[in-house]
């Protein structure tokens, strides 16, 4: 899915990640895969898309100088990043003190969408959506070249992630969409619960979205956050590291 460190400049390619619902991991599984793709090389930029209520910087605790506003503003993208050499990949972080980013809409998410369609020194943009289904989150969905849908085993979660592939299906028939299940117990549960997601996409949409990855539910991953440092840096041997570690290789395979 991804090529590595063009030498010419082009667009990066746009990998949204969503979930419809809330709290089941997308900033934590966005950072760290973007960690994750970096030490494989890949040049990434990851874009904090949960506009006005971002995450990103919180559990990186970072306190950016730059966001998302100086774009509304009618700046260029650049001005917007914040590189973070100690992770290996630069951020776009998403939360502004003047409350210019509340309220965001299609209106914003095409900015986002134009701006990361330049020649840029990244091979692969990650945008961390919000939770929901509202006009941004969908208009980014649906502009992404790689959709994951994130997921857990219960109903609700299951229910949202449904929605989120059902409308991005409508809105880019032929879009790649995969699923990753988030807070598995083990491999296999993880696996049914994939399965679930797919009859359903199988039987009402006409489509069975792949399985990207599952990450199981893994107790430092609430640590790395609670003392904000990336989970990678703090707990590379853990259980969750290797899921997140097997999901970017999955994305972006080392060529043999
Ligand atoms: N694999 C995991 N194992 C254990 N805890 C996890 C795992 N993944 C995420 N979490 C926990 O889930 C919580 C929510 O994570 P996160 O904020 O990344 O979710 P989110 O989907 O981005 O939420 P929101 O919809 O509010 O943006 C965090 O407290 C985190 O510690
Ligand atoms: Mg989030």
């Amino acid at each position: 899915m991804i090529e590595r460190s063009r030498l010419l400049p082009r667009p990066p390619r746009l990998l949204a990640i969503a979930s419809g619902k809330g709290g089941v991991g997308k900033t934590w599984l966005a950072i760290s895969l973007a960690q994750a793709l970096a030490a494989q090389r890949v040049r990434v930029l990851l874009v904090d898309a949960d506009v006005g209520l971002a995450n990103v910087d919180v559990q990186l605790g970072l306190d950016p100088k730059r966001d998302l506003s100086a774009l509304l503003r009618g700046e260029p993208i650049g001005a917007c990043i914040t590189p973070l050499p100690d992770l290996g990949f630069d951020v776009v972080a998403g939360r502004s003190g003047s409350g210019l980013l509340a309220g965001a809409d299609e209106t914003t998410g095409e900015r986002i969408i134009t701006a990361l369609a330049a020649p840029l020194p990244y091979d692969l943009a990650i945008l961390d959506l919000g939770a929901g289904i509202e006009r941004l989150q969908r208009h980014l969905a649906a502009s992404a070249d790689t959709l994951l849908v994130l997921t857990t085993d219960e109903p609700t979660a299951l229910t949202d992630a449904y929605a989120c592939l059902k409308l991005a299906t409508l809105d880019n028939p032929n879009g790649d969409r995969r699923i990753v299940v988030n807070f598995a117990s083990s491999r296999s549960a993880g696996e049914r619960t994939a399965s679930i997601l797919q009859k359903s996409c199988a039987r009402f949409l006409g489509t069975t979205p792949p399985l990207a990855g599952i990450i199981r539910r893994d107790p430092r991953v609430p640590d790395a956050i609670r003392r904000q440092q990336a989970f990678l840096t703090r707990h590379p041997t853990s259980d969750a590291a290797r899921d997140v570690e097997a999901l970017a290789a999955a994305l972006a395979p080392v060529p043999a």
